[in-house]
């Protein structure tokens, strides 16, 4: 599927508790355009993640989400990505010439956001340990697809949706 840059459209990228989802929530709102959430649309086409994890494996779970990616670019509005998404090579190349912010956060920041939600990557016994090892795997690859990045580590997410808001506007 080919998705022509929509001027509208924002996505949002980051480490699993970055705010992704409560951020980009809000951000579309303001904007009065749709959000998607592209974990959302992979559970609701496919099942629970830890369950598609477990029965096909985690490249089986990338090409679903490549998927998902691309049909969210295809409707437009505030997209929202899972923390691992990057790691696809299809996947960063339909980011490609899209408006992409990357929402940062730290280890310390992020603890209790991660504690008991689940994720199949942080199961164990330090699920910020593992947090933090994911992530300096992966962070090259936000800075690769960024168009702009924010930390939420310290400032409320209404804030930090607010700076982004303003941000897309003086782009445009
Ligand atoms: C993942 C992050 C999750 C979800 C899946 C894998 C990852 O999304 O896509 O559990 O590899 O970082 P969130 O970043 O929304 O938690």
């Amino acid at each position: 599927m080919t998705s022509a840059p929509d001027p509208q459209t924002l996505v949002l990228v980051g480490p699993m508790g970055a705010g992704k989802t409560s951020v980009g929530r809000r951000v579309a709102r303001r904007l009065g355009v749709a959000f998607i959430d592209t974990d959302k649309r992979v559970v609701a086409a496919h099942g629970p993640i830890p369950t598609i994890f477990e029965a096909h494996g985690e490249e089986h779970f990338r090409a679903l989400e490549r998927e998902a990616v691309a049909t969210a670019l295809h409707d437009g509005g505030v997209i929202s990505l899972g923390g691992g998404a990057v790691t696809d090579a299809g996947t960063r190349e339909l980011l490609r010439d899209h408006a992409v912010v990357y929402l940062l956060v730290t280890p310390e920041a992020v603890a209790e956001r991660i504690l008991g939600t689940g994720r199949p990557l942080l199961a164990g016994d330090d699920p910020v340990a593992r947090w933090t090892e994911i992530f300096e795997q992966r962070r090259n690859l936000y800075d690769e697809v960024a168009t702009v990045t924010f930390d939420t580590s310290r400032r409320p997410m209404q804030r930090i949706a607010e700076e982004i808001v303003t941000w897309r506007r003086e782009q445009r």
